[in-house]
């Protein structure tokens, strides 16, 4: 008889009742290793583990399933052919509803892999060398990171929106061998020219690069370095269909992906085979709910670790159909998400707060327009979904029908960690609601101590480890540990603050760090600060998140010049280049203030505190200004204060 392996792993592993999450919730927190060790089981494994976890959450050293040997690879394409290798795998709908959209079935999409990584292995990459991406929204993106994957070089994927300063300084640290690309990027009615970032990135002193594999996208002119530049097309095209895949390390790692925290430059976060696969997949299946033959559609950009966990692995391990899409929401005009859902009857859509706030401004009976009958689960990800928001999704996209899943988790949790499931427990607007099994989450009061009731508001941390978590952060432990480890002993600290209800539900207030959360993407004010004072004329500047009515937070920066500035509109655009020669586009600064004085402690630091209220046009919790060495300078500020 023909068993559908497919079936019975989905079968096996997928919550589906309230009763089957508490229970499997329960069993997670009392025998995390039993837990887990029974989801892990229904993968394909080379060799099976000696040991479930190994837990110090203070140096840190975490190492799950160790012992085991795999390949992700395998995991996501080799044991679904027999069942399913001619279903489709990846969906792909171009930038311009003119263009052929493609499609890959399981089969296909292997032999693609396949070539890749044959074609990876000509050009000299070998197990543990790092390969950098910086690529649109095309197939070949996907198809790269698992050729990677496939002979065990780690991935590190670069949001194609950086600037060549900010890409080099991410080949520069994860010391990239090689370097993926295309020649140009379709966005919208844009035409981006991204090899010609890559060149200007590698003059930048990255030696470590040997070879740019590039992909014909446009096909307009680009400059080519004959001994450094190959074609896709040369290349891989000719490769054999068939490669065998790379026995790897429970622990070896998968990717780097680097990430802005409060202090200094982005940090390579790192994650690690075996249980970034098993928790991806688990996750993947319970919070969205997938049934065989649904289509599934994360609009995140692979840049990011959205895009790596639920738009490629979590879906392939789970033998999803997964859609990718490379344009924009609003090109060619604002129902073009809208028209994607009805022509592929998406199932399960899954996108970012920010987005749907700009789609609601720009046409709040838009959807009407278009046929959703077949939506089942709807999700948000990336920042807190406001109520008005969440309220216009439930209405107009889901017809009150589909369950919202608010998705909190981080670059350094490789999955989903606190969601309602849908169908399955309650939602409520404005809550990422309860942790995923496996995922014990506490709350801290400003001392340290968990506080254990609910109704209650403190820092958010998590408890024990969980499979998908961080690892290292590449190239300094030290890092790490400091980052995520020390400020509260034997926790993970996520950086935000939460507030637990009456039931147990949690809400996501925001970051207490310096990180600001724009549109979704994570800024380091820091970072946006570099980049204002490298221009000659200004000696300092502090950058604040402000509440902005689409974006979540919109970025104010307080920036005081060396001599007084004449032409505000002339210094304002040069301080625009400055931050997108050195970060990308979007790390601009909504407003800018010249100022005279920042105030500041005794101990010369920048009150933050009080920016920040007068960012937020909350004069009257400016509070003591008394110990200020400048009381003066908050008076000036408030005066020249701008308020969109
Ligand atoms: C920060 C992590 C991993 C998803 C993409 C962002 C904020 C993320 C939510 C949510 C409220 C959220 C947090 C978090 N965040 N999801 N559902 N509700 N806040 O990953 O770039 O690593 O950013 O995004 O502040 O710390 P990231």
């Amino acid at each position: 008889m023909f068993v559908n392996q497919n079936h019975l792993f989905v079968m096996s592993i997928q919550i589906k009742s309230l009763a089957e999450y508490q229970a499997s919730y329960k069993k997670s927190v009392e025998d995390p290793e039993g837990f887990w060790a029974e989801i892990a089981d229904h993968f394909t494994w080379i060799k099976k583990w000696d040991h479930v976890l190994h837990n110090d959450m203070v140096t840190p050293d975490i190492r799950w399933f160790e012992g085991a040997q795999l390949n992700i690879t395998e995991n996501c394409l080799d044991r679904h052919i027999a069942d399913k290798g001619d279903q489709i795998a990846l969906l792909w709908e171009p930038n311009e509803v003119t263009d052929q959209p493609r499609s890959f079935t399981y089969r296909q999409l292997l032999e693609e892999v396949c070539k890749c990584a044959n074609a990876l292995k000509a050009l000299g990459v070998q197990k543990g060398d790092r390969v950098c991406f910086y690529m649109p929204m095309i197939p070949e993106v996907a198809i790269g990171i698992l050729a990677c994957a496939r002979i065990g070089a780690t991935h590190s994927v670069v949001f194609a929106g950086f600037s060549s300063n900010a890409l080099a300084d991410r080949i520069k640290d994860a010391q990239a061998k090689i370097v993926m690309c295309s020649d140009y990027n379709r966005r919208g009615p844009k035409t981006i020219p991204v090899k010609a970032v890559v060149d200007e990135a590698l003059s930048l002193g990255c030696d470590s690069v040997s070879h740019v594999l590039v992909n014909q996208t446009t096909g307009g002119d680009i400059a080519w370095d004959a001994d450094r530049d190959v074609w896709w097309h040369d290349l891989v095209d000719k490769q054999d269909t068939t490669c065998k895949p790379e026995a790897m390390d429970a622990e070896d790692p998968l990717f780097v992906l680097y990430t802005s925290g409060s202090t200094g430059k982005p940090k390579g976060v790192v994650h690690t085979t075996a249980g970034y696969m098993v928790y991806t997949c688990y996750t993947f299946l319970n919070v969205f709910q997938y049934q065989q033959g649904d289509v599934y559609w994360c609009t995140a950009d692979v840049g990011w670790v959205t895009g790596h966990s639920y738009i490629i692995y979590g879906p392939l391990l789970a033998g999803a159909t997964t859609l990718m899409f490379e344009g924009v929401p609003g090109y060619p005009d604002i129902g073009r998400f809208w028209q994607v859902i009805d022509k592929y009857k998406v199932n399960q859509f899954y996108t970012a707060p920010t987005a749907l706030r700009a789609l609601m401004a720009a046409g709040w009976d838009e959807p009407d327009k278009y046929d959703f009958g077949s939506i089942k689960v709807l999700g948000s990800v990336g920042e807190p979904i406001n109520e008005e928001a969440w309220r216009w999704y439930d209405a107009k996209i889901g017809r009150g029908k589909a369950p919202i899943v608010d998705t909190w988790w981080q670059t350094e949790n490789g999955g989903i960690m606190i969601s309602s499931l849908p169908g399955i427990t309650d939602t409520k607007p404005c809550f990422a609601a309860y942790p995923q099994p496996g995922v014990q989450p506490v709350i801290l009061d400003q001392n340290g101590a968990v506080v254990h009731d609910n109704n209650v508001e403190g820092l958010l941390c998590i408890k024990y480890p969980w499979p998908g978590m961080i690892r290292t952060t590449y190239g300094d432990h030290e890092r790490c540990r400091t980052t995520y480890f020390a400020p509260y002993k034997g926790y993970y600290f996520t950086g935000d603050a939460a507030k637990r209800d009456e039931d147990g539900r949690y809400r996501i207030i925001g970051r207490v760090d310096d990180v600001i959360n724009v549109s979704g993407h994570r800024i380091g004010t820091a970072e946006v600060e570099d980049a204002i004072n490298q221009h000659p004329e200004i000696v300092e500047s502090a950058v604040i998140g402000f509440p902005h009515d689409i974006k979540g937070q919109g970025i104010y920066a307080f920036v005081k010049s060396t001599k007084e500035v004449t032409d505000p509109e002339g210094m304002k655009k040069e301080i625009f280049e400055m931050v997108t020669k050195h970060i990308g586009p979007i790390a601009k600064p909504d407003v800018i203030q010249f100022v005279a004085q920042l105030p500041k402690t005794r101990s010369g630091k920048i009150m933050r505190r009080i920016l920040r209220k007068i960012a937020e046009n909350q004069y009257d919790q400016i509070g003591d200004i008394s110990t200020l060495i400048n009381p003066e300078s908050v008076e000036e500020i408030k005066l020249g204060a701008i308020h969109l």
